[in-house]
């Protein structure tokens, strides 16, 4: 058993790592892991669930509304796949990718070797340093504020974890000095802070990274969903922009040693088809396909095809992009008359970031939320700079939405 340090997601948990008595059963060998965070979460929820008006869901952030008809359509229309879908997709599929990446993200220069689907996202975060090949004593630098999976994927590859200030100069980094950094996440618009990385931002991060000799991996999955200026009119930046990456002699961006990381689960409503990418240098590209295809990691036919729908329809984006604009609307004007206070930073994604008084740690805001039957997240699910502050999502229905609002304008609970 190894010692627990610190809250939230660097916890460690059990590691047998004494021999067991002969011919005792040695598997399951545990994984030093933390704990799962959301059980904890139990009590919160139960609290919530006797409020007179029902339970408001603002804590995971999983999508409640419909999954749009293009997608839903095609799906059906591709059930009929008797046979194995290849690891790299299928070229319809790789052809929509780099579209969307040209259309959306402003990002041209990207052949079919270029991109891989992958199955969701959160599979790549967890998995993306082992398929790499970062190995024990690496170490994967992670934003401080963050999806506490960083931080596992960097575990289960053996690899030490590191939270630095992403939104600040590389050259501030307190970094251990026992080991390289081979690998470096970003995540932009933030989960949980909202913040966004500016091109002159992730430029200088590329800069220092290539320097050290490690790969950049940006997880951009809230690219879509952004709300204030100047991001709102211009989009937030791509890690692969031309202006982060510097450009070869033939125009196209220098894509090497970085990877942005999509996913269509929040955009498009379809978390429950695990649907995502990967794109990038080809080089790495082609390295992570490799175990893909060893390890049998591959993306469903039909969700291939309906992936490749989605990506080509933008109207049902611009209509959920408009709900969670609503309903951001709505809550933080209703948090900010309960006295309540969003990060100014939080500019794009899909979550409030919220403190409230001085005297109330992250739980003490999770325990007054459930009073008002509505669920939030502790900031420190996301490490230590949460401390004294909640997650609020922007995912249940407006009707939920506006009786979360009306809850929190008529109570005191979180005046000084
Ligand atoms: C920052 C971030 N990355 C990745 C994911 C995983 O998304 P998915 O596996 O649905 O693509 C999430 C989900 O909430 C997230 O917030």
């Amino acid at each position: 058993m190894r010692a627990a340090h610190g809250p939230g997601h660097n916890r460690v948990v059990t590691d047998q790592t004494t021999a067991p008595p002969a011919g005792a059963r040695v598997l399951p060998r545990r994984l030093s892991l933390p704990d799962f965070p959301w059980d904890s979460l139990r009590p919160y929820r139960q609290r919530a669930a006797e409020h007179p008006g029902g339970v408001v869901d603002l804590a995971v952030g999983t999508p409640v509304d419909p999954t749009p008809d293009v997608a839903r359509r095609t799906l059906a229309a591709a059930s009929d796949a008797p046979g194995y879908p290849t690891a790299v997709g299928t070229a319809e599929l790789r052809d929509a990718v780099i579209d969307w990446m040209r259309r959306r993200r402003g990002v041209g220069g990207l052949g079919r070797d270029c991109v891989v689907p992958t199955i969701g996202s959160k599979e790549s975060v967890a998995l993306l340093p082992l398929q790499l090949g970062v190995r024990p004593g690496d170490l994967v630098l992670h934003p401080r504020a963050a999806y506490p999976t960083y931080d596992v994927g960097a575990r289960l590859a053996g690899a030490r974890p590191v939270p630095v200030d992403t939104d600040a100069d590389p050259s501030t980094w307190d970094l251990p000095a026992n080991g390289p950094v081979t690998l470096i996440w970003l995540n932009s618009p933030g989960n949980p802070d909202g913040h966004v990385l500016s091109v002159d931002q992730m430029r200088r991060i590329v800069a220092w990274a290539r320097h050290a000799g490690a790969v950049v991996a940006a997880d951009e999955c809230y690219a879509e969903l952004a709300w204030d200026e100047p991001w709102a009119a211009r989009g937030v930046p791509s890690l692969l922009d031309p202006g982060v990456t510097g450009t070869g002699a033939d125009g196209a961006p220098d894509l090497s040693g970085l990877l942005v990381l999509y996913s269509l689960s929040k955009q498009s409503n379809l978390a429950g088809y695990r649907a995502a990418f990967l794109a990038g240098d080809p080089e790495l590209v082609e390295a992570v396909t490799q175990v893909r295809k060893h390890a049998g990691l591959l993306v469903p036919a039909p969700v291939q095809a309906a992936m490749a729908a989605a990506l080509g329809d933008e109207e049902h984006v611009r209509h959920q992009r408009e709900t969670y604009r609503r309903r951001r609307e709505v809550l933080l004007e209703a948090t900010q008359a309960a006295g309540l206070v969003n990060d100014p930073a939080s500019a794009a994604g899909l979550y409030l970031w919220l403190s409230g008084p001085r005297r109330m740690s992250a739980l003490d805001l999770v325990g007054a939320f459930a009073e008002l039957g509505i669920v939030v997240a502790p900031g420190d699910f996301y490490g230590d700079a949460g401390a004294g502050r909640v997650r609020m999502s922007l995912t249940d229905t407006d009707e939920r939405v506006a009786a979360a609002a009306a809850r929190l304008h008529a109570t005191d609970l979180f005046r000084p």
